[in-house]
């Protein structure tokens, strides 16, 4: 048993202020909550000259991080540098010294996760990661401690905030995908270099996380199909309107006898659905199991007070297993090596958008094309014409058909002279 228990901080940004003012703030709850004292031994930051807004202790701050990993009397290492450079290095020396590590790091998470888990199973210590998915919105714990009797079929998920923001705001304003990235730029939910969020980098790290837990198998971030969304333009919110949709930016992986597929792309989804009603910067994941049934979990995705709830979640747990004198366990299990599907295995109904001349039995010969494939159109709209360039813009939706045959129609489709571009292609989720 424990009357004390060390902790240090490696990196202390906009999230590590939040949760280690929390810790000076509530440390007597904390210490009724757990039975023993929580001790902030280090925060090692990069530049340990420039000012921050908490208070530390006298001798606490430091710019090497190997005082925290060298310190003995340092129990639980909460890892808030972010990337998998340095925060990688320092959680490998941290679990091999046998401490028990708390990250919010996806890209570590979902890069070297089954490698670390190892690692942590190796030197008995805890390895928790609350916080690398959806901030504050309870994910990993479910997956992970409430669920394990189930069969997990699906998880379909909204978890980046900076891409639902804009998604909206594309919806609502009928702005342009540039003029709502300036807006998120300028109300600082999106980075100045947005690449990692619009191009679903951020949502492929967090969906590869959440199919190891469900499915126990290796998802490298390489191999989620991944799809951003700047090529959509603000007709494209418009048609999915008129046909009953809304535009999400979506992260879904699935099982079925062939196997997992992981996917990060754009989708019309049914406006009926609730994730269609998550709009803003709010983040909700879908969780369907075989006994449970599809639960869904909303909220605020990032943010350092979010964020501080998932991060001090995974270091109470930790600690009031310490203060128990039990050894604290959290194994996400030994994930297996396995090939995930392509996206050629998916079968889905497809909204296209092309530009196409505007002359009769153009759409007989586009509707040819995608019949040869085995593509079979269910609606049609013309919106817009272009008297002056003789073009007109089509929006089809199709009925259900492989992935395969609609990229292969499309290929045929840009090369008639008739087809000026094909604009968009969204694949359509059905209801849950
Ligand atoms: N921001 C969010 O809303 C959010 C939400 C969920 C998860 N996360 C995750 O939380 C983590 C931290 O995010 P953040 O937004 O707080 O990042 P941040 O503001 O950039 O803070 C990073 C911190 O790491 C320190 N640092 C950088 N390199 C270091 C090194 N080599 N050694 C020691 N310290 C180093 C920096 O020191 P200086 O202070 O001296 O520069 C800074 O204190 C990331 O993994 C991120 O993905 C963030």
């Amino acid at each position: 048993m424990a009357n004390e228990i060390g902790i240090s901080f490696l990196g202390m940004g906009n999230v590590g202020e939040k949760v280690v003012g929390t810790l000076l703030e509530r440390a007597e709850t904390f210490h009724k909550q757990i039975g023993a004292s929580l001790l902030l031994r280090h925060v090692a930051v990069k530049d340990p000259t420039r000012a921050r807004s908490v208070d530390l202790p006298e001798g606490v701050l430091t710019g090497d991080a190997s005082e925290v990993l060298n310190d003995p009397s340092v129990d639980i290492v909460v890892e808030l540098i972010g990337g998998d450079g340095d925060a990688g290095d320092y959680v490998r020396q941290a679990l091999t010294a046998g401490k028990h590590v708390v990250s919010a790091n996806k890209e570590l998470i979902a890069k070297a996760g089954p490698e670390l888990f190892d690692l942590a199973r190796q030197n008995q210590a805890a390895l928790r990661f609350e916080a690398s998915v959806g901030g504050g919105i309870p994910v990993i714990s479910p997956l992970l401690r409430d669920l394990p009797a189930n069969h997990i079929v699906a998880i379909r998920a909204i978890i980046n905030g900076t891409t639902n923001f804009i998604l909206t705001n594309m919806a609502q304003q009928g702005d342009s995908f540039e003029e709502a990235l300036a807006q998120a730029q300028e109300l600082g939910y999106a980075e100045p270099d947005p690449t990692n969020d619009v191009d679903g980098h951020d949502a492929a790290f967090k969906i590869a996380i959440m199919a190891g837990l469900a499915f126990g198998v290796s998802v490298s971030p390489e191999t989620v199909a991944t799809e951003g969304i700047r090529s959509l333009a603000p007709q494209d919110f418009l048609y999915a309107r008129e046909l009953g949709y809304v535009i999400k930016l979506l992260a879904i992986a699935e099982r079925n006898e062939a196997g997992v597929l992981v996917r990060v792309h754009p989708a019309l989804l049914p406006e009926s659905e609730p994730l269609a009603r998550v709009d803003g910067v709010q983040n909700a994941a879908q969780i369907k199991g075989d006994l449970a049934g599809t639960l869904t979990f909303q909220g605020a995705g990032a943010g350092a007070s979010p964020t501080t709830s998932a991060v001090l979640a995974d270091v109470l747990e930790i600690a009031r297993s310490l203060a128990a004198g039990t050894q604290p366990t959290w194994d996400p299990g030994v994930w297996r090596n396995g090939e995930t599907l392509g996206l050629g295995a998916l079968e889905t109904r497809y909204y296209l958008r092309m530009t196409v001349l505007d002359q009769p039995g153009v759409l007989a010969q586009i509707a040819k094309v995608l019949g040869e494939a085995g593509v079979s159109i269910a609606a049609v709209d013309q919106r817009e014409a272009d008297h002056e360039r003789g073009t007109a813009e089509l929006a089809l939706m199709t009925h259900r058909a492989r992935e395969l045959a609609v990229t292969d129609a499309l290929s045929t489709l840009r090369s008639l002279p008739e087809v000026h571009a094909v604009d968009t292609m969204l694949r359509v989720e059905a209801a849950t």
